[in-house]
């Protein structure tokens, strides 16, 4: 972990709500796929987490939805300015397990920390299929960005305004080595009994300190108490273990 001052190089709506953002640090290392980083907003308490949708040397991009005061507070800003971010966050997805054709499922803000992974899979040769799970056609994003990688995209929407009618779950491909999920927890409870392989939950949960100390974000596995903020956000398929 390192906390470092960035300057926002591009700060940009791609939904009515989503927003995309690109920060940029003479010593900003390479991220990696499903870790996050947390940000300090200006005025409040507590930083706010958000999963790292692309990493280079020196450039992070985030995609992040505006659902109350500090994320609001952060679509205003504007290139130039800075943030004071905790980058190098988070276990982060297991690439070595995906085997020849990984399954990505993406529900709304759960989409953005699957396209690092995307990117580094198709890199190393992997056949990535993609599914990208919304409520409308107007919250739809992200489907020409995993195209562009070459993975066999499909889009769901739940009111069947544009894609295939219903939740990333009705639209499950015949084939796939292995997955990698993320999205609301309705979406990975549904997931996690739709799937026939093992695979990857990135929990989006709500945190509290951000730091391990408040046990506000634990989540209980076949080894006791995980903690998503330290030991997650990534946990197996295998070792998860819903609350009724
Ligand atoms: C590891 C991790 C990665 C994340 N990655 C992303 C990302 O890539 N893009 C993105 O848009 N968001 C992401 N989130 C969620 C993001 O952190 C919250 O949306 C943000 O902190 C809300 O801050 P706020 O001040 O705008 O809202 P607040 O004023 O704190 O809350 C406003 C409303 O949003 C709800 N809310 C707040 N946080 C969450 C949450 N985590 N999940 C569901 N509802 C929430 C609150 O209950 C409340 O109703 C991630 C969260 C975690 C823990
Ligand atoms: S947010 Fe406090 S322990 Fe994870």
């Amino acid at each position: 972990m390192k906390q470092q001052i960035l300057t926002i190089t591009e700060n940009t709506p791609v939904t009515a709500s989503v927003y995309r953002m690109r920060l940029e640090g003479a010593d900003l290392e390479q991220q990696k796929p499903g870790g996050f980083v947390n940000i300090r907003v200006g005025g409040l308490f507590l930083r706010r987490p958000i999963s790292v949708y692309d990493s280079e040397p020196g450039s992070l991009t985030i995609l992040y939805k505006t659902v109350g005061k500090g994320t609001e507070q952060m679509s205003s800003l504007k290139p130039g300015e800075t943030l004071d971010v905790l980058t190098g966050l988070g276990n982060g997805y297991d690439l070595s397990k995906a085997g020849e054709a990984p399954l990505l499922l993406g529900g709304g803000v759960g989409v953005p920390p699957l396209y690092l992974l995307a990117k580094q899979l198709t890199a190393a040769g992997k056949k990535v299929s993609a599914v990208l799970g919304f409520n409308t056609a107007a919250e739809v994003f992200g489907e020409e960005a995993f195209k562009a990688l070459g993975c066999q995209v499909t889009v769901t929407c739940a009111d069947g305004s544009y894609g295939t009618k219903g939740f990333v779950t009705d639209a499950l491909p015949e084939r796939y080595s292995y997955f990698y999920t993320c999205g609301p927890e309705p979406m990975l409870r549904a997931v996690f009994r739709a799937t026939k392989t093992s695979g990857q939950f990135s929990f989006e949960e709500r945190m509290g300190c951000g730091f391990g100390a408040c046990m506000g974000c634990s989540c209980r596995t076949i080894t006791g108490y995980k903690r998503i903020c330290r030991e997650g956000p990534v946990l197996e398929k295998g070792e998860i273990l819903w609350d009724a």
